[in-house]
């Protein structure tokens, strides 16, 4: 049920999918909302192995108004289905157990989201007798050399949170199907709106919906599109046995938030791209990382794979971690949180760990979330700040 119907298929146009696709008022009596189905089970007469003839059975493995959000992602991904799960990490694990054997080999992203590090760095070697090798991500003949006789995955996230490494999809994928082995990418800086991995070769694309997807920092969700035999074998298998499901009441509030997703993200890239600027010509900032800017080190990278930017930026301050915190306590605006990609303007501080210095993150990191409020109110808000900073 994850899969896209005909009728889903017939919308090509990305605002046509995120309004309309999925809408059946025939079915649900004229409802303009499609109903969120919160209940654990499906019930008829002609049930034959735990599926009933409507299709569904129980939530855990699939649920209609659960169905709807992954068809929308299904259609903006270019994939043949999709599955959403209770979380990005519960997507990107079921994702990553899905290619993982015993005594395997993974190639892993440096710049990847922190938990998955984790999960690949000190919780399946111990467990499984998996290796790994780190890779910078942005040169292709870098993985090329770390592949072994044993390796089955190579994991991305292009471009990633921090300081938006790109990497070069194409390459990858080329390089990975010529020596059978897999990929995942965690998509989730670019939302299926601006990149789509898939048609690049690349075999999983992963989302954590807790940011942009959602869009109001109201759900921790997540999900994954993929072709249809990858599909069908993760809701079988990793999905239904390891029980990660999205519950249909973030189910309902993905798709809300997927209805307004392109005119956020355009004010969210705006928004992005004039803090930005601010930033670049301020004489307390040192460095800039931001993907749509002319500054961006992997500006040709970001214009092959990216059809847009966002809220999501970093930057090098002058001065000391106290000086920094002296900075971020001066913001009215930006609140200090970690997550990113909901409505508001956030700011959070990063340390590098040993890996992400030696692959090019500065030591003190500043992230900020740009959301949506007034441009001027915001950049006024950073401007007071800033002045706390040394010169
Ligand atoms: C890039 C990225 N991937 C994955 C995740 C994990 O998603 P979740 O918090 O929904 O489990 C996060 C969370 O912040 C993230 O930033």
């Amino acid at each position: 049920m994850a899969f896209l119907t005909e009728e889903d298929k017939k919308y090509t146009n990305v605002l046509d999918i995120c309004t309309h696709l999925g809408d059946e008022y025939g079915k649900f009596s004229g409802a303009i909302v499609p109903p969120i189905f919160q209940n654990s089970l499906f019930v008829s007469p002609t049930e034959c192995n735990g599926v009933t003839a409507h299709g569904y059975g129980y939530s855990r493995t699939s649920n209609p108004t659960v169905d709807i959000a992954e068809r929308k992602i299904a259609a903006l991904e270019g994939a043949d289905g999709a599955l959403c799960f209770s979380s990005g990490m519960a997507a990107i694990s079921a994702a990553i157990m899905y290619f993982v054997k015993k005594d395997c080999h993974i190639i892993l992203a440096a710049s990847s989201y922190s938990n998955v590090l984790s999960i690949v760095r000190d919780y399946l070697p111990d467990k499984f007798g998996v290796e790994y090798t780190f890779v910078g991500g942005d040169n292709p003949k870098e993985i090329e050399n770390a592949i072994k006789e044993n390796t089955t995955l190579i994991y991305l996230e292009s471009p990633s949170t921090m300081v938006f490494k790109i990497q070069d999809l194409e390459a990858v994928a080329k390089i990975a199907k010529e020596k059978g082995i897999g990929t995942i990418i965690d998509n989730t800086y670019a939302t299926p709106l601006h990149q789509q991995p898939l048609k690049y070769g690349i075999d999983i694309s992963c989302h954590t919906c807790s940011k942009y997807l959602g869009g109001h920092s109201d759900i921790v969700a997540g999900a994954i599109a993929a072709r249809k035999e990858i599909i069908q074998s993760i809701q079988d298998r990793e999905r239904t046995w390891f029980g990660g499901c999205m519950d249909p009441h973030a189910a309902w509030l993905l798709i809300r938030g997927i209805r307004t997703l392109p005119m956020r993200l355009k004010q969210h890239g705006e928004n992005g791209m004039k803090v930005a600027k601010f930033l670049e010509n301020h004489p307390k900032v040192k460095k800039v990382f931001y993907p749509g800017s002319d500054t961006f080190e992997q500006k040709e990278m970001f214009a092959k794979y990216l059809s847009g930017t966002n809220g999501l930026l970093s930057f090098e301050p002058k001065g000391t971690w106290q000086d920094i915190r002296n900075f971020v306590n001066k913001l009215h605006y930006f609140q200090n949180g970690v997550s990113w990609g909901g409505f508001e303007s956030l700011v959070a501080l990063s340390g590098a760990n040993p890996v992400q210095k030696e692959y090019g993150q500065p030591e003190r990191l500043v992230r900020i979330h740009v959301g949506l409020e007034d441009i001027d109110t915001l950049i006024n808000d950073l401007s007071q700040a800033l002045e706390v900073l040394p010169d």
